[in-house]
């Protein structure tokens, strides 16, 4: 931990990429107007946009604004299902691939449009068969595999939202969702296959629904044959109920306003946030800049690594693409396995035209070497993305010259799970980038940088990232928590919605996103609440007290530290720390793992008694220490450093 290097965040803003011309000739988007069309009325934009779905029936109105709550194309009707499958049945499409999916192990399979559509609507009476209605939560909790979009897109058809919970998070944090979204039917797998090895996830489900009295039925996709106990009547094998069920399923009818998904997020409380997303508005913003910023064509081979479990797959390997009629690859395994160029072999078996990924894999890639990709035919490529966290240029430029061999666009997303969609990102045929800054808000979209009273920086100035206006992908509340969507969102600045990120605004106006400014740790693109992995690490009988911040880590961006204070009479030991990382891993995931735990005599409060996270993050960055003089105890820092430098 001494040695930890801090990510270069050498910032240039003069330097600017121009699109190329053999790029931006072809483009989707070719003229710069677009940006001020879209100012001057961004309304009338995003009803162009949506007016590129399928809707049963026209809205009667495009925005309804009671701050905070806002409703997009009111009266509207459409069934993002149908969106995704049934309007690209009626011409050549139908034979299209829609998923090409690549095991761990090699395997292959290729579903068209048809395909998916004929077991999407098979599962789609599976679950009506249990009496899922329209509205009822159906929780899925499955590895990167062809079942988990089909099973999305399920729900979708029949209007029952569904909530996906990584794969990677423990019986814990799994019966967490389950209770809050009282979903009475799971859909999970045996197993999942990692490095060679298969993992259960059935055994969490079991672990995860002894406290969840809603749950009626669990339904097992066979992944890896491990040996899992099956309840009889509860527990249903998915190939043997989709055996017994005809396929050819009428969609519901949906309201614009109607919920598609529920997606679960750490906040600044240890209690995740239901981040509840609506149908029509939501599909409006993904199918739009899926097209516009990855410059979407029909016959590309789009690729986005990120796993279903996080709003990165539900907009951009689901419902954008899929709504777009693109030919999307799913991967289920690692990047490193067998080899360390499993990507780039993927790549070049697939011909993958556009890829998206994040800049902690990139960082991955750089360390593990050119020679890599450097042995594989990366010439199918045309767009790289970036996504999950800010790219430092050096990371860009790497991706820039390896992967994309100085050819390819390199669009940086910035978004949320709370946006939905992409709200800042250049757009490739006309807008210049600089590497490390995601450019500027989208057309429609009204993101600013503000000082701490709400007025916009002047140009050079940082402050905090807000978006002004409200736009067809938001969030639409904190499931069952009204309260806590006006108290996150929007009241730090009156009017505007607040992100948690810091930023900076350079004199082009261009966005450079520091990162978040409350207590969220982004790992690896991946959200951690401090309080989360607080309340797990108390609930040890070992620990009185604990803090917990993000330090910068030179492959994961940030890195999770604890400070913990003892319960009387227990003594600090090399097992206690292994103890309680484990601990962590086990209640909440391995990606709430701490890197290290230190032992604290004391933490350091102010004088009210606020644990002062700002000083724990100094110290674990080895900085110089700032202002010290509201601390309560000074002599607690001392203490400290001589344990931090112990370690
Ligand atoms: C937070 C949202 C939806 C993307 C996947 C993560 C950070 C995301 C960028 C970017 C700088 C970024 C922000 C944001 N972030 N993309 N391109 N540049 N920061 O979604 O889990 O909801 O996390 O990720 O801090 O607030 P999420």
């Amino acid at each position: 931990m001494n040695n930890a290097k801090t990510i270069s965040h050498y910032e240039d803003e003069e330097q600017l990429f121009f699109p190329d011309s053999s790029f931006s000739t072809r483009a989707n988007i070719q003229n710069t107007q677009i940006y001020d069309s879209a100012w001057v009325d961004y309304k009338n934009y995003w009803m162009g946009e949506a007016q590129k779905l399928h809707w049963f029936k026209p809205w009667d109105k495009v925005l309804e604004w009671h701050s905070p709550f806002a409703q997009w194309f009111v009266n509207g009707k459409l069934n993002a299902c149908y969106n995704c499958l049934d309007r690209h049945l009626e011409g050549w499409r139908r034979n299209k691939a829609a998923i090409i999916f690549e095991g761990e192990l090699g395997d292959r399979q290729v579903w068209t449009y048809q395909d998916l559509h004929r077991e999407v609507t098979r599962f789609a009476n599976v679950l009506r068969g249990m009496g899922v209605n329209k509205g009822d939560t159906v929780t899925i909790y499955l590895p990167m595999i062809p079942e988990a979009v089909i099973t999305m897109l399920a729900c979708a058809r029949i209007g029952a939202p569904h909530s996906v919970v990584f794969g990677g998070f423990s019986a814990g944090a799994l019966r967490d969702r389950i209770s809050d979204a009282e979903s009475r039917v799971i859909i999970t797998a045996d197993g999942c296959w990692r490095r060679g090895k298969a993992i259960p996830l059935k055994s969490n489900v079991d672990e995860a629904i002894s406290q969840c009295p809603t749950v009626e039925k669990v339904v097992v996709v066979q992944r890896t044959r491990v040996e899992v106990k099956m309840e009889p009547v509860r527990d249903v094998w998915y190939h043997e109920i989709m055996r017994k069920t005809p396929a050819g399923c009428q969609c519901e009818i949906m309201d614009a306003e109607d919920v598609l998904f529920i997606l679960y997020t750490s906040g600044t409380t240890g209690k995740p946030k239901g981040i509840v997303h609506t149908t029509g508005g939501y599909l409006t913003g993904v199918a739009s800049t899926h097209r516009n910023v990855f410059d979407l064509k029909e016959d590309d081979v789009y690729w986005c690594t990120a796993d279903i479990g996080w709003i990165t797959g539900h907009s951009y390997v689901v419902y954008g693409p899929l709504a777009n009629g693109a030919t999307i690859l799913i991967f289920e395994g690692a990047p490193d396995y067998p080899g360390k160029d499993r990507f780039w072999e993927i790549i070049e078996k697939y011909r993958v035209s556009i890829f998206y990924t994040a800049p902690t894999a990139i960082r991955m890639f750089m360390k593990w070497g050119e020679s890599w990709p450097q042995g594989r035919d990366l010439s199918s490529l045309r767009l790289l993305g970036s996504v999950g966290e800010p790219i430092n240029p050096e990371a860009w430029h790497w991706y820039h010259k390896n992967i994309g061999r100085g050819r390819c666009p390199v669009v940086d997303t910035w978004w949320q799970t709370e946006t939905g969609s992409i709200m800042v990102a250049p757009l490739p045929g006309i807008t210049p980038v600089k590497p490390g800054s995601c450019t500027k808000p989208l057309p429609g979209v009204f993101v600013d940088v503000v000082d701490e009273n709400g007025k916009p920086v002047v140009p050079g100035g940082s402050g905090y990232l807000v978006i002004k206006r409200p736009w067809p992908s938001m969030l639409r509340t904190v499931y069952k928590d009204p309260q806590r969507y006006i108290d996150t969102y929007w009241s730090r600045f009156a009017g505007m919605y607040f992100t948690g990120d810091g930023a900076k605004k350079d004199k082009h106006g261009y966005i450079w996103v520091r990162g978040r400014v409350d207590d969220i740790i982004n790992v690896s693109g991946h959200r951690i609440g401090s309080a989360e992995v607080e309340s797990a690490l108390v609930e040890h009988p070992a620990v009185a007290e604990a803090a917990v911040i993000g330090r910068s880590h030179e492959l994961k961006g940030q890195a999770v530290t604890a400070f913990v204070t003892l319960r009387e009479g227990v003594i600090w030991a090399t097992e206690l720390e292994d103890d309680l990382k484990n601990h962590v891993a086990k209640r909440i995931g391995g990606l709430a793992r701490p890197e290290e735990i230190i032992y604290a005599g004391e933490l350091p409060k102010t004088r009210s008694g606020k644990i002062m996270r700002r000083l724990l993050r100094d110290i674990a960055e080895g900085r110089v220490m700032g202002d010290i003089s509201t601390l309560a105890d000074p002599s607690v820092i001392s203490q400290l450093l001589e344990r931090k430098i112990a370690i």
